[in-house]
């Protein structure tokens, strides 16, 4: 089994350096893919309410095939429920379908900035943190003055911010707002989702010259970056390869090779997308 390097985050509590997605799986998917990535060494876990599969994720995390305490389990707060005493009752729902007595990671998953309830939100996932319900507090799809916000209202930082972030779209200032702050970036599409990344010559010469797959190029690139990415494959083969990354290094050159590339999203703009 593959062991994987942690980070340590501004709470003290320790992240994987590498975690599985689970969007778009169903309960049943999401529990069989679950247990194989926690068969294969992963240990941090990315589900949300939105995507409606945390009961499966659930059961997976309870087979015991790991001890519970070994795994970073992570669920997001949805848009509809933006607002203090929400937050608090979607985060009670989301803990039954889980299973759990405690989330590892809870983060408000889009920002809305028309709804403009986000910071009543953060003041309930801190009262999470301050009860125990929740190890760590973070956010995703926040800017720098999102995040900014946050800290001028409650004087607290999110432990992580998991933002898009893939070679197309390599989030050099983000990254560096983060840094410092203190805050760890999480890549989601780390594999850059539908996109011809993978098939790119310049990532598969990186790839030929170490012997490893595009995916490993790619992972290897985020993790090299000092990102967290949370990778999803619902195939074992594939989950296995993408984990073992930390057994090889990409020159300078190489990382810049990886990420020259005109920029794109594959997903929402954090200012105007609205997820309920
Ligand atoms: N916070 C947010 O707003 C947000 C938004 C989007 C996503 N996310 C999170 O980030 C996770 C990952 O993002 P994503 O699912 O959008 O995209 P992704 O991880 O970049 O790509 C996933 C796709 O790549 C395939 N794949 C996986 N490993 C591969 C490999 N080694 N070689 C070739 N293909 C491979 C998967 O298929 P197979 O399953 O068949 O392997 C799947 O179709 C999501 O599952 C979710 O947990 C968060």
């Amino acid at each position: 089994m593959i062991s994987i390097p942690t980070h340590t985050l501004n709470d003290g509590t320790t992240l994987p350096a590498l975690g599985l997605g689970t969007w778009p799986l169903g309960d049943d998917e999401a529990q069989a893919a679950v247990l194989s990535a926690l068969e294969a060494g992963y240990r941090l876990i990315d589900t949300a309410t939105n995507y409606r599969n945390e009961t499966g994720v659930g059961r997976a995390v309870a087979s015991g095939v790991v001890p519970r305490e070994e795994i970073v389990v992570t669920t997001k707060l949805p848009g509809r429920h933006h607002g203090y005493e929400e937050t608090l009752a979607s985060f009670e729902e989301s803990r039954a379908r889980l299973g759990l007595e405690y989330v590892d990671l809870y983060l408000i998953h889009w920002p809305l900035p028309r709804v403009d309830r986000y910071v009543d939100s953060w003041k309930a996932m801190i009262k999470l943190r301050e009860d125990g319900l929740v190890r760590s507090i973070g956010v995703s799809n926040f800017t720098a003055g999102h995040i900014e916000r946050l800290e001028k209202e409650t004087g607290v930082l999110p432990s992580v911010n998991q933002i898009e972030l893939h070679p197309f779209l390599p989030q050099d200032e983000l990254r560096a707002f983060h840094a410092g702050k203190g805050i760890v970036t999480e890549s989601y599409s780390p594999l850059g989702r539908g996109t011809p990344l993978l098939e790119d010559p310049a990532v598969t010469r990186i790839a030929e010259a170490h012997g490893v797959t595009p995916g490993q190029v790619v992972l290897r690139w985020h993790t090299q970056l000092g990102a967290v990415p949370v990778p999803k494959s619902a195939n074992p083969e594939r989950q296995r390869a993408n984990l073992d990354v930390f057994g090889f290094e990409l020159g300078e050159d190489e990382m810049r090779a990886v990420a020259g590339r005109a920029h794109r999203r594959v997903g929402g703009d954090p200012e105007v997308h609205e997820e309920f």
